[in-house]
């Protein structure tokens, strides 16, 4: 077994090597320049084509729906300001959620300048958006509700198949954050209805800098970044091949293996619950509700045991991350966990452990092990 066990995936995850391989000859071969005319740039035009219709695949939409970004965050600003300039003249108010990425909440706040009203809807204590309260929230102005599918920290997954239906009722735009769900659970497009739809290729073992937006056929975006007409002029800029194929790849082994995955990683994570419970059973609080929740993500809280200390204590041997950022000595509880109203002393004995594909049963049983001794030390 590799030291450290890398308990992370939500963070991040490593190149599939099959990706890896798939992506070398555009690295050491094929260097053209897609909007060239010679055989040499065709040829990469070729490859992100096919590209393309992988991540259709995966998500059940046309290939020409999706436009390739640089990751999540580009997604997410191109959905939300390009939704937002572009109807502006109908209204000025968009509905998000109190647990939203960064990536998302910072588009809201900046477009507030713009003269754009945010309602953030309140979740409760798993991180789960009321129907009822999203319903409230719709005005005569709305224009665009932007929630995320999953959770990074918690892995709560959120009704948007209902949230999709209303909105439609009240011709409202949706777009959903699925940076932490595609490749993990199912993220079909006919089934969610969404409009927009973000994916980040470095969660689902693509490389860093790459992703995709689902734009539904016929849904107008107003360009946010503006050059040459690459990717509809949406996100323009001489493509990132190497990066395009990687993400084409690694959406077809994720559609091939969905159903796997998805039964592995949730045995690896009972595997590890029933662990800690076994050793740890009077001072485990577990944050999410795991009928509801990525297979992969456990938020657990450990009493009276602090977060940052428990995981800067294990780090030589696994690395998992904690719900608080710690700065100068102080501890800020994270706005995720703050919004589902947990109290101060349980966000700060928060950890996260995310499981990957490839992850073992030697591995769970030696985070167990490992945090069981730590805790054990630290109470
Ligand atoms: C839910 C969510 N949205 C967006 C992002 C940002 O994606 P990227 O790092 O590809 O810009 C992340 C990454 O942490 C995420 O977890």
């Amino acid at each position: 077994m590799k030291k450290p066990v890398y308990l992370d995936y939500n963070a991040t995850t490593p190149i599939d090597e099959e990706v890896a391989k798939e992506m070398i000859p555009y690295i050491e071969t094929f260097y053209g320049n897609p909007s060239s005319s010679y055989q040499m740039g065709k040829q990469n035009k070729e490859a992100i084509e096919q590209a393309r219709k992988q991540v259709a695949g995966l998500i059940n939409c046309k290939p020409g729906e999706i436009v390739f970004t640089s990751g999540g965050t580009e997604s997410n600003n191109i959905a939300i300001k390009g939704i937002a300039f572009a109807n502006k003249g109908k209204g000025k108010h968009i509905i998000t959620s109190s647990i939203e990425h960064p990536a998302v909440t910072e588009v809201c706040k900046y477009l507030t300048k713009y003269g754009f009203e945010i309602t953030y809807l309140p979740v409760d204590k798993y991180g789960a958006v009321g129907i009822d309260d999203l319903e409230k929230a719709i005005r005569e102005d709305t224009i665009l509700i932007s929630i995320m599918h999953a959770n990074n920290e918690v892995g709560t997954i959120q009704p948007i198949e209902q949230i999709s239906s209303i909105a439609k009722s009240k011709g409202v735009f949706v777009h959903t954050d699925a940076a932490q769900s595609v490749g993990k659970i199912e993220t079909n497009i006919t089934k969610l209805g969404v409009d927009l739809l973000t994916i980040a290729g470095h969660k689902l073992y693509a490389p860093k800098g790459i992703g995709a937006l689902y734009i539904r056929h016929g849904v107008k975006v107003e360009n946010i970044i503006h050059g040459a007409s690459q990717e509809r002029g949406i996100s323009p800029g001489t493509e990132n091949v190497t990066g395009i194929v990687g993400l084409g790849k690694a959406c077809e082994i994720a559609q091939r293996n969905l159903g796997k995955n998805q039964r592995h990683l949730l045995n690896m994570r009972e595997r590890l619950l029933k662990g800690l419970l076994v050793e740890l059973n009077n001072i485990v609080t577990v944050n999410s509700d795991l009928n509801n929740s990525l297979p992969n993500t456990l938020s657990v809280a450990f009493d009276k045991v602090e977060a940052h200390t428990l995981a800067s204590l294990i780090s030589n041997d696994i690395l998992i991350s904690t719900g608080s950022a710690c700065h100068s000595g102080l501890t800020r509880i994270s706005s995720v966990l703050k919004a589902m109203n947990m109290n101060i002393m349980t966000a700060a004995s928060t950890v996260r452990i995310s499981i990957g594909k490839n992850t073992t049963k030697e591995e769970i049983d030696f985070a167990v092990s490992i945090i069981t001794n730590a805790v054990n030390r630290l109470l």
